[in-house]
């Protein structure tokens, strides 16, 4: 068997002093044709390789350089060196790839998150993102464990659909037709019909409506998965391409909805503190060494860590949109016009200066807002008894903004429907959604949590396109 080898993680946590092992690994650095820091991708640490001089051929050595693949088989020792309590004394060594030095893009020194984007086919071979996509893989492990425990169904949710759930027209188009020669009817349109599923149809921008068919029969169920949105967004918070945690319980007001979202944010964060203690500490160090570029007045009150357990520790703070109006318009920041959009009237849609201002400044908390004008938010949205806000809720991240998006769900048919024509929704193509309405309807409620946003806030990293593996956004698919 080839892959006879102990990882890294295992032999720097203990057991196998003294004895013959083999690992398998990347070169990091080589120094004094002696030490190999190896590294294996299983924890952000690497294991010391020590070759004994005079005992390995000059060819070899030449051939280990940085980003070159060996395998080692030696007797783990203590070390006497610093920066290590074990070192792996190697008897054979094997290049199994070789990578040449001039032209590896990753040396051993400090790049630009900018640079590594452009080649984010080697960023996994960087500290940084060996640490980001360890905590990406603990946290969607921890979002199914929350899940699970609580009796929730998974669901998955189309990819491709024919309805736009959030009815904000940003979808991407899916056909088979040849662009430049689609079937078209008589009088030039574009003729559907014959078109691959026989009608327009497009990538999903949320499983919310299909969760909403499901949970009202399976009772509490979630959708863990991609959607696409094909909104011009070139910021630091959005992608085209994002994965999103959508749960929906059945027989549950708003805040069910809160008090789900809210246990839900806990539990995942404390599942990565821990259990990804190394990859936390050495993400907390890279902010707080960027931070001191920053002037003092910019940089954030917390450590990565203290922000963290503070979030799992506290009651988020809960108040209604109308509320958080009066504070945003009395704040000193709007009178003394430091909004870029000004906060004058009930109504307005929050800017993310203003979520910002209120979970950063005002709060210092993640903040729950509530009952929002109907006019900005969606369709499926529950209406209110004052007739002008609807049982809305989005939760507010400490510099993120909006992290999580949900509410109560209009259960009324006749309400509903009405909502819809109101809102040009084609109501008639949704008959299966009102359905659930029309047999058997009951209180229900969800949200989704954008799993990048949230990786945003758990690594500290500043920009959504170094917490996905291959970022999607305006003019750019690369690999
Ligand atoms: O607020 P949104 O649009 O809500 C929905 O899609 C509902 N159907 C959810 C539900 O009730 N089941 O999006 C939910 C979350 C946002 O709060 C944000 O975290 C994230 O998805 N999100 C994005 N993340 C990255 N890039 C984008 N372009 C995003 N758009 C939304
Ligand atoms: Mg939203």
């Amino acid at each position: 068997m080839f892959n006879k080898r102990v990882r890294i993680k295992e032999v720097l946590a203990g057991d196998f002093l003294n004895q013959e092992i083999t690992v398998m690994g990347w070169v990091r650095t080589f120094r004094n044709n002696q030490f190999i820091a190896v590294n294996d991708g299983s924890t952000n640490s690497n294991l010391q390789i020590v070759l004994e001089l005079g005992k390995f051929d000059e060819s070899l050595l030449k051939r280990i350089t940085t980003g070159a693949a060996l395998k080692i088989t030696g007797i783990l020792v203590a070390s006497l060196g610093k920066g290590q309590k074990v070192e792996l004394k190697a008897q054979k060594a094997e290049v199994l790839g070789d990578s040449d030095a001039e032209k590896f893009p990753l040396q051993p020194k400090k790049h630009s998150l900018e640079f590594l984007r452009e080649i984010a086919h080697l960023r996994f071979r960087t500290n940084t993102f060996g640490a980001i996509f360890r905590i990406r893989h603990s946290l969607a492990f921890a979002i199914h464990d929350f899940f699970h425990k609580k009796g929730f169904v998974y669901l998955h949710s189309p990819i491709i659909t024919a309805s736009d759930a959030e009815g904000a027209g940003e979808t991407f188009h899916v056909t088979s037709f040849e662009l430049e020669k689609p079937s078209q009817n008589e009088d030039g349109t574009i003729n559907y019909k014959e078109d691959f599923f026989g009608k327009p149809t497009n990538l999903t921008v949320s499983g919310q409506l299909e969760a909403e068919l499901a949970a009202l029969a399976l009772g509490d169920v979630y959708t863990f998965g991609p959607t696409f949105r094909a909104e011009n967004s070139n910021t630091a918070r959005h992608l085209a391409e994002f994965w999103m945690i959508e749960p929906e319980m059945a027989f549950s007001d708003l805040e069910d909805d809160m008090n789900l979202a809210e246990e839900f944010i806990k539990y995942i964060i404390s599942y990565v503190l821990k259990n990804n203690r190394e990859d936390l500490d050495f993400l907390a160090a890279r902010l707080t060494e960027e931070e001191k570029q920053k002037p003092q007045n910019e940089r954030s009150e917390m450590g990565l860590i203290e922000k963290l357990e503070f979030v799992v520790n506290n009651d988020f703070e809960r108040l209604t949109y109308t509320e958080a109006i009066e504070i945003l318009k009395n704040s000193s920041q709007n009178k003394k016009k430091k909004f870029q959009y000004p906060v004058e009237q009930w109504g307005i849609d929050l800017q993310s200066e203003h979520e910002r201002y209120l979970v950063e400044k005002h709060f210092k908390k993640p903040v729950i807002l509530i009952n929002y004008p109907k006019e900005i938010k969606a369709f499926y949205m529950r209406q209110n008894d004052d007739g002008k806000t609807v049982a809305a809720m989005d939760i507010l991240a400490p510099g993120i903004g909006e992290i999580v998006g949900g509410s109560q769900r209009e259960e009324r048919l006749d309400v509903l429907e009405k909502r819809m024509r109101e809102m040009k929704i084609p109501v008639e193509e949704m008959n299966w959604y009102l359905d659930t309405r029309r047999f058997g309807t009951v209180p229900h409620a969800g949200f989704g949590l954008g799993f990048e946003r949230l990786m945003l806030f758990v690594t500290g990293m500043t920009n959504i396109r170094d917490v996905i593996p291959f970022p999607r956004f305006p003019k750019n698919a690369e690999f």
